[in-house]
C-alpha cells in the first residue's frame, strides 16, 4: 500500500531538521512540492534547498502542484477553509494515484511541525476517508516556529509554573485571552498587537525566523510598537511577504 511521509522541516534553517526527518527524506521516492497560490516562491525554493542539502547524491523526484486559494466570496470562515481542505483533498488523490506506486512512498516537507497550525494531517484523513485511494500515513515532527522565536530571543515560553497561550492574530483581536500570562500569536497578516491598547505586555516579535533575513526585536509593547509596524512594513514591502510570530507577556 502507498505510504505518505508528512516531514517537519523546521521554520527555514535547514539545520533545523531532525535526522529522523532527513533519513524520511532518503527514503521517499517522490517529493509533493506546493508551488503557487498560497505558497510564496521562497517557500517552494527553502523546500528544494532542503533536498538538494540532505539527499546529496540521490537526486528527488519532484512534483509540483498548484495550491487552490481560499474563496473569498464565501463569508463564513469554518466554510470557507473546509470547502478549501476539500478543494486540496482532491488535488492529493490525483497526486498519489499518477505519482506513488503501489508501494511506494510520496512525502511532503511540512513547513515547521505538521501538528501546529498546519492542515496537511486533516486533509490526508480526508482523502482516507473519501475511500478512492488507499494509503498509510507517518508523521515526522520538526522544529515549529515558536520555538525557533524562543530559541533566537533566547528565551523561556512560559514564566515559572504557568500555561502557555497559542493563538492567532484573528482571535487576538476577538479577546484577549486572560487564562495564561503568555501569548503566542501566528499567522498575523497585519499587526495584531497594534490594537491591543495595553500598557502591561512585552512583546518579543520574530520574522523570517531561522532564514538569513530573520529580524528580532523585543521590549515594552507601548514602546516598540511602532518600530515593529515600520520594520515589518518595510521587510514586507522588500521581499513580497511577510512570516511573523510574536510572544506578548504580561509584566
Ligand atoms: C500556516 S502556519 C504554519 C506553522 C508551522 N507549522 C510551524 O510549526 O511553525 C504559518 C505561520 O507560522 C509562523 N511562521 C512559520 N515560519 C516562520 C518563520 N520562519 N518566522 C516567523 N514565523 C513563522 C507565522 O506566524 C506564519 O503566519
Amino acid at each position: 500500500v502507498r505510504h505518505i511521509l508528512l516531514i517537519g522541516m523546521g521554520p527555514g534553517h535547514p539545520d533545523q531538521i531532525t535526522l529522523q526527518a532527513i533519513e524520511a527524506m532518503r527514503s521517499a521516492d517522490v517529493f509533493f512540492i506546493p508551488a503557487k497560490g498560497e505558497e510564496k516562491a521562497e517557500l517552494a525554493e527553502a523546500r528544494l534547498a532542503m533536498l538538494e542539502r540532505h539527499l546529496r547524491d540521490r537526486p528527488a523526484q519532484t512534483v509540483g502542484y498548484a495550491m487552490p486559494v481560499r474563496n473569498q466570496a464565501t463569508a463564513d470562515y469554518g466554510e470557507r477553509v473546509r470547502d478549501w481542505h476539500d478543494a486540496i483533498a482532491d488535488i492529493f488523490a490525483d497526486l498519489f494515484r499518477e505519482h506513488i506506486g503501489d508501494a511506494g512512498r510520496g512525502a511532503f516537507l511540512v513547513w515547521g511541525d505538521p501538528s501546529l497550525y498546519d492542515s496537511t494531517i486533516r486533509i490526508l484523513d480526508a482523502v482516507r476517508a473519501g475511500g478512492e485511494i488507499a494509503f498509510t500515513y507517518e508523521v515526522i515532527p520538526g522544529v515549529t516556529s515558536v520555538q525557533a522565536l524562543a530559541a533566537a530571543h533566547g528565551i523561556a515560553l512560559n514564566t515559572v509554573g504557568n500555561p502557555v497561550h497559542v493563538t492567532t492574530a484573528r482571535r487576538l483581536k476577538e479577546e484577549f485571552p486572560d487564562n495564561a500570562d503568555s501569548v503566542v500569536v501566528m499567522l498575523d497578516g497585519g499587526t495584531a498587537f497594534a490594537e491591543l491598547g495595553r500598557d502591561d505586555l512585552d512583546i518579543f516579535w520574530g520574522a523570517y525566523l531561522g532564514t538569513k533575513d530573520e529580524i528580532l526585536v523585543a521590549g515594552r509593547l507601548a514602546e516598540v510598537s511602532a518600530d515593529i509596524q515600520r520594520i515589518r512594513a518595510e521587510a514586507r514591502d522588500r521581499k513580497g511577504w511577510m512570516f511573523d510570530t510574536y510572544l506578548l507577556r504580561k509584566r
